[in-house]
């Protein structure tokens, strides 16, 4: 880890004037005559500078960034073998597009990634921008493939908000809402919630009971097997609520889709690269899914997405797909620079920094009676809120306040699904900020159950 520590100066949030500041104060007046009213912005961060864990905003306020940008910064922010692969790469070719041109660091990370993609099979990459890009990709490729065109996903997972990916995606009506007819074709199904089961589903059962409404429910009143192009899933429900599916329900749900010629698609674009402890959620369940998708994590904070597939499973002509930017060299650079940290230390720090919080907090089940649940792997944490640990109703109006609560006490983090937060600190985070995010939260959780 010595070798390739990010100069972290400071490393714990010092806050100067009360929150918002003066600045940040114009710059959230601006953004809201401008910017589209669509976007959430739990709280008024004005972000000016990142280091490592640690963002100063347009005041001089720091702050401990357990949010990470959604997942994103891997590798801290502004990690200086990054910063320096971007620079050297900016000065040498900006733009090229893969598209139409060859060029060497395209070859050298689609060589990387198949490499390090779950399973032994050959595999082969299409590049993106974004994570609803690579989701896009494989909705076409899996059409494609298959020559079949149904598609099946999950209750609460999020897969973006293109056409595509939102016909998907099945985690907040809000997303869906004023865009009329989405893809046809599309069958939700229960995901493996075990905490609270629904739709039938027994949490303390909830890996069988899901495959069982599956196959004896989708495939026998709405959908027959043989007209599925694919089953996508996230093997860790990020938006949803940082949700991990059990292991055994990833491998049966891996037999269902073999036994019927169905295509296995893992959205990782939020559970990939490292964030899990492993390189994948799906190598916690030994699963080699079809296609894998991933971006967020992949390249610190450049845009870029990828969609990796079995070899003879992408087997479409040229044409059939691509995009101007996809694998644009800038962002390539950044990814190569990103996965040499990632393999030099960061994923068995997140594998240990994981283990260390969750070990602290894991006991706040029992202590804190708006805590209803506590799960994850690695950096990848999510707390439940509930009014009532017995009835388990949920309280989104505490996470709401916890998230605020945070902000005010100098800690970045975010909801996830209707009444859980996340803990998503970027990969290199150490004991001291860990503890500090710990304490902080543990504090505040204090507070509110007090005031209620
Ligand atoms: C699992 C998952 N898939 C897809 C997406 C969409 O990615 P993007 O916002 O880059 O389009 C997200 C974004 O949060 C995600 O978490």
């Amino acid at each position: 880890m010595q070798a390739i520590e990010a100069k972290v100066e400071p490393k714990l949030p010092q806050l100067i004037t009360s929150l918002p500041g003066p600045k940040a104060r114009q710059i959230v007046d601006r953004d809201h005559r401008v910017l589209s009213p669509s976007y959430t912005r739990d709280y008024p961060l004005v972000a000016k500078t990142g280091r490592g864990a640690v963002i100063e905003d347009v005041d001089g306020n720091t702050f401990l960034d357990f949010a990470a940008g959604i997942a994103v910064v891997a590798t801290g922010h502004c990690h200086p073998e990054v910063v320096a692969a971007i620079q050297k790469q900016a000065a040498e070719l900006i733009h090229m597009s893969g598209t139409d041109f060859y060029y060497p660091n395209l070859v050298e990370l689609a060589e990387k990634l198949a490499a390090i993609a779950p399973g032994k099979d050959a595999k082969r990459v299409y590049f993106g921008n974004s994570g609803a890009e690579a989701i896009e990709s494989a909705i076409k490729l899996a059409r494609y493939h298959t020559k079949r065109d149904k598609l099946i996903a999950f209750n609460g997972c999020f897969h973006g908000r293109t056409m595509g990916a939102l016909s998907l995606t099945a985690s907040k009506a809000v997303q869906r809402k004023g865009f009329g007819s989405l893809l046809g074709g599309v069958f939700h199904t229960p995901y493996p919630n075990t905490y609270r089961g629904a739709y039938g589903i027994r949490p303390e059962n909830a890996a069988a009971d899901c495959i069982g409404y599956l196959e004896n429910e989708l495939f026998k009143r709405l959908v027959d097997p043989e007209d599925v192009a694919a089953i996508v899933i996230e093997p860790i429900q990020g938006e949803g609520g940082y949700m991990p599916a059990p292991a055994a329900f990833l491998q049966d749900l891996e037999k269902v889709c073999r036994k019927h010629g169905i295509l296995l698609v893992f959205d990782e674009v939020q559970s990939g690269m490292g964030r899990t402890g492993k390189w994948w959620a799906a190598d916690h369940a030994g699963v080699e899914p079809d296609i894998l998708c991933t971006a967020k994590g992949i390249a610190s904070g450049m845009p870029l997405s990828a969609m990796i597939a079995k070899a003879h499973v992408m087997n479409w002509k040229p044409g059939a797909h691509a995009s101007t930017f996809g694998g644009n060299p800038v962002c390539i650079a950044a990814s190569l620079a990103t996965i040499g940290l990632l393999e030099r230390g960061y994923i068995a720090n997140a594998a240990r920094m994981g283990e260390f919080i969750s070990k602290q907090i894991e006991g706040w089940r029992d202590s804190h009676k708006i805590v209803g649940d506590i799960r994850g792997k690695g950096l990848m944490i999510g707390i439940e809120f509930v009014r009532d640990r017995k009835t388990k109703e949920k309280a989104p109006d505490l996470r709401n306040r916890a998230v605020e609560m945070a902000f005010h006490k100098g800690l970045l983090i975010l909801g996830a699904g209707e009444n859980s937060l996340r803990l998503a600190p970027p990969l290199m985070v150490d004991e001291e900020q860990a503890t500090f995010a710990i304490r902080t939260l543990e504090g505040i959780i204090t507070e509110i159950e007090r005031s209620i």
